[in-house]
């Protein structure tokens, strides 16, 4: 692959590395945390349903999509959409903002699972009652000078990677740790399903009760489906930068994206039967894997294990994941103004933090603190999910669909016809026409435009 690439950039050693990379950035606390929990959230099977399609006619398409931008751009996703065309630079700063704004609240989630290998490794998790975890949980939130050490020790590790450059960072990483977590996983969802009482839970998880879908459900999937395969926040995009002509794009993005959604699905098998076996409430909210899961653990012979190496295992997801924002920025920096990567990368990281102050005071003084009826945290939550990236995957399709000649994305995407893609017209179809309509009428429903 070395000879392929620019000189001049770093890029991944292996396939296996670049999927791994890759797919380490969607899998991450998108999946683990958030999925259940906005599951919980909007009434399950529906949602799950909704998601599904989400992820299956539009997530999969444009990460396609933002594989091939990225690759003919060899640069950040700012040079690499303005390559195709000027103004769409636009669209790649908005795509490093989402990013940043992402990585500043996505660091306190961070944070908590950090804390929670601590708590694990003391002793102090495993063996409580329901309502013992919840309090706990409620405490570490109140306090937000210890949440802040947290989120900066999950700062400081992403920061590391990341000025290590590719190969010897991220890459080397991710290719140990990601087919770990997968495993985990399926012990995990295996003891869940089978705790007495877990079937009404599965029933709930998967049957979906069409009447339940309204205009605010479906934005809430499409806006999870953005969230957990990364798109929008120019990550897909710069690490396709990286990539070799050789790469079948198709088969990487097929390869990404079933393995982000078996983890999504699979983190539902661990978290929701296990709400439903222990009584516990499915939509109350962000601390649902936090309090839940310690409990299945309690209900497991070598808990204390399973915990440590689970919460260990999910700060290393989310460490892949927001290993992949930082990226949008450092490679950037780095790029725009020839300062070295590791004070890029630093920089950024100090910059993430001070952004990140707000969303994480909102669990505690600040909580009063609303815009629209949301707290910080779930204000930037909304901006990144429901705007940036629904804008962003919105032009991308445009730029692909309407601006790029049709001959050029197609060897773009085949790699030069090397790799057949028996899909590309209906690929192309849905790039040029349904997924723009889709995003469209879903984001003007959900800033209150539009009623569906
Ligand atoms: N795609 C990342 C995740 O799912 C942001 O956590």
């Amino acid at each position: 692959m070395k000879s392929i690439t620019d000189k001049k950039r770093d890029q991944f050693n292996s396939k296996l590395g670049f999927i791994l990379a890759a797919a380490g950035s969607a899998v991450g606390l998108g999946n683990l945390w958030r999925f259940p929990y906005v599951t919980g959230n909007n009434g399950g099977g529906a949602f799950v349903f909704l998601y599904l399609v989400c992820i299956i006619v539009i997530g999969a398409s444009l990460v396609i999509a933002e594989f091939a931008i990225g690759r003919n751009g060899r640069a950040n996703a700012i040079e690499s959409y303005g390559k195709l065309c000027k103004k769409f630079k636009a669209v790649g700063y908005l795509a490093m903002i989402a990013a940043i704004v992402l990585f500043s609240f996505y660091a306190i989630i961070g944070g908590w699972t950090i804390y929670y290998v601590i708590q694990a490794v003391s002793g102090k998790l495993i063996g409580l009652a329901p309502d013992k975890l919840g309090a706990m949980f409620e405490t570490f939130l109140s306090n937000p000078f210890q949440m802040v050490i947290y989120q900066i020790v999950f700062l400081l590790l992403t920061a590391i990677v990341v000025s290590k450059g590719i190969s010897k960072g991220i890459e080397k990483y991710c290719n140990v740790l990601m087919p770990l977590l997968f495993v985990m996983l399926i012990v995990l969802a295996i003891r869940s399903i089978t705790l007495p009482g877990a079937m009404e839970g599965i029933i709930w998880y998967l049957k979906p009760d069409f009447s339940k879908i309204d205009g605010s459900i479906v934005a809430s999937a499409l806006g999870q489906a953005f969230f957990s395969l990364s798109i929008g926040s120019g990550c897909m995009v710069t690490y396709a930068s990286y990539l070799s002509k050789e790469e079948n794009i198709p088969r990487t993005a097929m390869a990404v994206t079933l393995a982000d959604t078996g983890v999504a699905l699979l983190a539902g098998f661990v978290i929701i039967p296990a709400v439903f076996a222990f009584n516990m409430e499915v939509g109350s909210g962000s601390g649902l894997a936090f309090v839940t899961l310690p409990q299945v653990f309690s209900n497991m012979p070598m808990g204390t294990l399973f915990a440590i190496v689970f919460f260990g295992l999910l700060v290393v997801a989310a460490l892949t994941s927001s290993i992949g924002m930082l990226e949008v920025a450092a490679a950037f920096t780095v790029e725009k103004t020839k300062t070295s990567r590791a004070k890029a990368t630093w920089l950024t990281t100090l910059f993430v933090f001070v952004l990140g102050i707000p969303p994480l005071m909102s669990f505690g003084a600040w909580s009063n603190v609303k815009i629209g009826g949301k707290n910080l945290f779930d204000m930037y939550d909304f901006f990144v999910s429901n705007i940036s990236f629904p804008l962003v995957g919105f032009f991308g399709a445009i730029l692909v669909g309407h601006l790029w000649r049709k001959e050029d994305v197609y060897n773009q995407v085949t790699g030069d016809r090397i790799h057949s893609f028996s899909l590309i017209n209906i690929w192309y179809f849905f790039i040029k026409y349904l997924i723009p309509f889709i995003i469209l009428m879903i984001f003007l429903q959900s800033i209150g435009i539009l009623k569906i």
